[in-house]
């Protein structure tokens, strides 16, 4: 379902993504960890058609997101970092704007958008003006509204950041639903619990590179300690040698 060939990204001189190659099946939740600057966004954006890529190709759905973007944004639901709004509607006229963006029928959204504002927990702000939501709350409607058009794909980059711990939760629920149906989830996330919790494999990216790819048993076979997927990721990116860093508040 998602195919990412050579795919490399140079900002100037910085190589923020080197050579990725990478194959995702229909269903699978793929987890897609890294150090801050690592790299993960940027393959976000150019798997999502936001970026150009400096070479390589990403095709989602058989379509390569280069050629054919429009085709390939259609089967795509994106939640960016940032939760992108426009904070003077309201959460209903949101995902009405949303919906109709992407051919959502207005029958079709009659009855998905009280569902949706329902499930995250937002039925009694629906009519308020987004600009008076939390961060969580943004982040709970841009989930919301990626679900309308139920996308093929949905790429989530760094989704917990700012949910509450049942927004959380509810969040992990429905996309391991999703992915039961059919729905392949990309996702950034440095929530390692619920990434090893949620994801069929884990891929680890560090300058640009993706180094470690693999089930959490696979990976924890790599490292010396075990533990669980937090230990395993320390481990592999050298994030365990931080006793040094004390120093600094003495
Ligand atoms: N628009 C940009 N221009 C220049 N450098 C960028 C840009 N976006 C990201 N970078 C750099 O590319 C690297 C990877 O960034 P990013 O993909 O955002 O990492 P991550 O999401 O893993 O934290 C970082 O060094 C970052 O500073
Ligand atoms: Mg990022």
């Amino acid at each position: 379902m998602i195919k990412i060939i050579n795919l490399t990204k140079r900002y100037g001189k910085l190589l923020a993504l080197d050579n990725l190659n990478l194959e995702i099946s229909p269903g699978e939740i793929f987890g897609f960890l890294g150090p801050n600057g690592a790299g993960k966004t940027t393959t976000v954006k150019l798997l999502c058609g936001l970026l150009k890529p400096s070479q390589g190709q990403a095709i989602v759905g058989g379509i390569d997101i280069q050629q054919h973007p429009e085709e390939a944004k259609k089967i795509i639901g994106l939640v960016p970092d940032f939760p992108f709004v426009y904070k003077k509607l309201s959460g209903q006229e949101f995902l009405q704007f949303i919906g109709d963006l992407y051919g959502v029928t207005g029958e079709d959204m009659a009855s998905k958008i009280p569902n949706y504002l329902e499930m995250f927990e937002l039925t009694p702000w629906a009519n308020e003006l987004i600009e008076n939501y939390s961060r969580g709350m943004q982040q709970k409607l841009v989930m919301a509204s990626v679900l309308l058009h139920e996308p093929k794909v949905i790429v989530l980059d760094e989704p917990l950041v700012g949910l509450d711990p049942k927004g959380a939760r509810v969040m992990k629920e429905i996309f391991v639903n999703l992915s039961k149906k059919g729905t392949t989830i990309f996702m950034c996330t440095h929530t390692l619990e619920i990434a090893e919790r949620m994801c069929n494999r884990i891929g680890i990216i560090q300058n640009g590179r993706l180094t470690n790819i693999g089930t959490t048993d696979e990976l924890r076979q790599q490292v010396k300690e075990g533990g669980n997927l937090e230990d395993i990721f320390l481990q592999l990116t050298g994030g365990s040698e931080y006793a040094d860093l004390l120093k600094y508040l003495e």
